[in-house]
């Protein structure tokens, strides 16, 4: 198993353009299998969860090509209608085929994604939405079937938590049901904007994302559309966060700066200073962030529950104290313990971690999750000494090149052996 060597305590310095949003690929891709014909997706990344995604669309009997980090997507005739445990395993978002599946050939079948490494991982709302359409969804020894036998029909959808899932999931059976659905109380994500787009482009009547109601004027026939997936606004918080770690200027473009706006308010009262211009986002620090005021996670435009240990980390090797409240999800400070081999003092009770940021030392470490691995990266660049940054599979399920774009900003990391 390769790690990273990263030999911290420099400040980086230099530009980068933001991959892909992973969070919009995916629901993306799930939409591209809507429409008979090939729909063609600019700026997808490399990801091993973009590839577990294009595994299910060719299983699903759709070709799917890559060419740079375009996505060549022909749906003309899907023939299969399950996803086989092992892929739901490897990536349990994949659950997001289950409304994509249901309107485009009125049956899906897949396995519970059960729990994951945050913790539970219940689908409740997404299955009572689709059943509130006329999904019928038998689940049996683990595995889930869903029919839509009469067809979907339109309807209104309460979601008693903006859960992003749902939402997306409601959006694209909607897509296939007839008439009009109203889904109160879905998430306002820019990621959900983004799915809109794209639906709308393919021919979809879909209005209100962004908001907390969106509608679908369901049962137009869509077609194939070229599209390009937004910037990645938590890769873009993970390279702010690791910049401002460890000090240096940072330049970042294909990223909307307004997506950014609740990372960028902690790293300015964090100490370093923040500009947007023309559709560029710049941060200098001087490094030793000090102590921001509590650190709340929410549903956009809250602060992100993704961008909470990367932040976490950067603050670890400050000078003030921060206090974090994960309201999201259950388990995710598993970061806090690999932090705390490089010095941290991170203290945790339930949903709260209080941070007394102090200079950090190099380490061997291992990523427990995606984001908790992206926190070791941050935490290495800024601490003396060379760390080694071990679990980088859990890494490449959501940053594309990460060593690579670090490296251009000046940073000694290595991928070893
Ligand atoms: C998406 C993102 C993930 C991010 C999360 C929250 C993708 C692929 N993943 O995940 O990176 O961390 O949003 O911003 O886009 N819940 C239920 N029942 C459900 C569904 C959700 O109780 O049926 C709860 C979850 O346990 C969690 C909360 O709702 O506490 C929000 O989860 P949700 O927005 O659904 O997250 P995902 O869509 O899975």
């Amino acid at each position: 198993m390769s790690w990273f060597e990263i030999c911290g305590g420099r400040p980086l310095s230099g530009e980068l353009r933001v991959q892909g949003a992973k969070n919009s690929v995916l629901p993306i891709l799930a939409a591209a299998l809507l429409a008979p014909g090939q729909s063609v997706l600019h700026n997808c990344p490399g990801l091993s969860d973009v590839a577990a995604t294009e595994k299910i669309l060719r299983l699903l009997g759709c070709s799917v090509k890559r060419e740079g980090e375009t996505l060549l997507v022909d749906a003309r005739q899907p023939t299969g209608c399950e996803i086989p445990d092992p892929l739901m395993r490897e990536m349990r978002s994949s659950v997001i085929f289950l409304g994509a599946m249901l309107a485009r050939l009125g049956r899906a079948e897949l396995s519970y994604p059960g729990g994951c490494e945050l913790g539970p991982r219940p689908i409740d709302l997404h299955l009572s939405a689709l059943r509130k359409l006329g999904a019928e969804i038998v689940e049996e020894q683990g595995r889930l079937r869903c029919t839509a036998g009469k067809g979907l029909t339109g309807g209104e959808l309460c979601l008693s938590i903006p859960s992003v899932g749902a939402t997306e999931n409601a959006m694209l059976a909607a897509c296939g049901a007839q008439g009009t659905t109203t889904i109160v109380g879905a998430a306002r994500e820019p990621e959900i904007v983004d799915l809109q787009n794209f639906l709308n482009a393919m021919g979809a009547r879909v209005s209100g994302a962004g908001s907390p109601v969106v509608s679908v004027e369901g049962g137009f026939p869509l077609h194939p559309a070229e599209y390009t997936v937004m910037g990645d606004r938590i890769a873009a918080a993970t390279y702010l966060c690791a910049v401002g770690a460890a000090g240096g200027t940072l330049e970042l473009e294909g990223v909307e700066a307004s997506h950014l706006a609740a990372v960028a308010a902690c790293l300015e009262e964090a100490g370093c200073s923040l500009q947007a211009q023309g559709g560029r986002i710049c941060l200098k620090s001087r490094g030793r962030l000090g102590g921001v005021r509590t650190v709340r996670t929410a549903p956009y435009p809250g602060f992100p529950t993704d961008a909470q240990a990367v932040l976490m980390a950067a603050l670890a090797g400050g000078s003030g104290t921060t206090v974090f409240v994960e309201t999201m999800f259950e388990n995710r400070y598993r970061h806090v313990d690999e932090l705390a081999r490089m010095g941290a003092d991170i203290q945790v009770a339930g949903r709260v971690a209080v941070v007394t940021g102090r200079p950090l030392h190099a380490a061997q470490v291992r990523s427990t999750d995606l984001r908790g691995g992206a926190a070791l990266v941050v935490a290495a660049l800024a601490a003396e000494g060379c760390s080694r940054v071990e679990g980088l599979e859990h890494i490449r399920r959501g940053y594309q090149d990460f060593e690579g774009q670090l490296a251009a900003l000046g940073a000694e990391i290595r991928l070893r052996p």
